[in-house]
């Protein structure tokens, strides 16, 4: 029998899911199949197609923003072909909600002709703590790995298995209007307190801010991100290596806010669960 051949196709921007598809990597492996981890962060590599012929599954990690992958991922799904190719999802998010991310991603992976086998959620530090928030600091845990582990087994005897599996999920509560309400999104005018900028002197012109934004935002030379197309990932925050670009002020303070308006405590998200999906029930919103 010919080697299993396996595609890890994920979306970073401060690490987290980065982490999570390198531990899955390494699971897989261990069960002798072969992985090719493959980033899709920077904009210029989905600029080119997904060339997927010669693996036999796909699995695709995404972070959760606002209750759906990052929306330059939705955009980039649109452009596939799966031709009938089997995968399976997973998504990181910081300690709120994972939302419609499941649903809506397997959708758009069904539309763009993939056979979505089942997904899973891993719990990670929140992006903004980048910024000084303090969510989840402490995953991935031990009991996170375990689901890593579990979630490497599965996708393999999935993806090896001849016979037909059908996994589908329940349309969550309230999904139409809040897709309804995200298709026609408010213009924005000014800078918010998540469109970093560059505030300290020390640049030492790297570009690296430039080259690796998702969505080609930032720009070095003035040190500002344009807020117009900026999507908030902090991936330029996270990596200058001057620590020279940061988030407003008031974003440290948007935590206590955050923690009312959801109505969580630190202790709350800290509870929470990484967990394989492959039922329904289990990924209503
Ligand atoms: C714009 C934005 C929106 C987010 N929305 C959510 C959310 O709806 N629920 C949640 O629990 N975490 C949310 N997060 C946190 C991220 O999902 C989480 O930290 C993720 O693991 C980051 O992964 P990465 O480091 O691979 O980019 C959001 C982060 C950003 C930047
Ligand atoms: S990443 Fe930091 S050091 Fe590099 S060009 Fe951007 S602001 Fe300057
Ligand atoms: S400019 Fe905005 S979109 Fe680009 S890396 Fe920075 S936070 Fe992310």
């Amino acid at each position: 029998m010919t080697e299993l051949n396996i595609a890890v196709i994920y979306f970073s921007a401060t690490n987290v899911t980065a982490n999570y598809a390198g531990a899955i990597q390494k699971e897989i492996e261990k069960l002798n199949a072969r992985t090719s981890l493959i980033n899709i962060t920077p904009f210029d590599s989905r600029k080119q197609g997904q060339k997927l012929d010669t693996y036999d599954g796909v699995i695709f990690g995404f972070p959760v923003y606002s209750d759906l992958a990052p929306s330059v991922v939705n955009e980039w799904i649109d452009g596939l072909d799966g031709k009938g190719k089997k995968c399976a999802m997973f998504f990181t998010y910081g300690g709120r909600t994972t939302g419609y991310a499941h649903f809506h991603t397997m959708q758009l992976l069904r539309n763009a002709n993939f056979k979505v086998e089942f997904s899973a959620e891993f719990l990670g530090p929140h992006t903004y703590n980048v910024a000084g928030w303090t969510a989840l600091t402490g995953r991935p845990s031990e009991n996170d790995y375990q689901i890593v582990r579990d979630y490497a087994r599965l996708a393999v005897e999935c993806f090896s298995a001849v016979h037909e599996s059908e996994f589908r999920l329940q349309k969550p509560f309230g999904y139409n209007t809040v897709m309804d309400s995200k298709r026609n999104p408010p213009v924005k005018t000014e800078r918010g307190w998540t469109n970093p900028t560059r505030v300290v002197e020390e640049c030492d012109h790297c570009l690296l801010c430039e080259t690796e934004c998702p969505v080609n935002a930032f720009d070095s030379e003035t040190g500002l991100s344009d807020f117009k197309t900026c999507i908030s990932c902090m991936h330029c925050v996270y990596i200058c290596p001057n620590q020279a670009i940061k988030a407003n002020e008031g974003m440290k303070a948007g935590y206590q806010f955050f923690l009312t308006d959801w109505n969580l405590t630190e202790e709350m998200m800290s509870a929470k669960k990484s967990r394989l999906i492959t039922e329904s029930w289990q990924a209503a919103a």
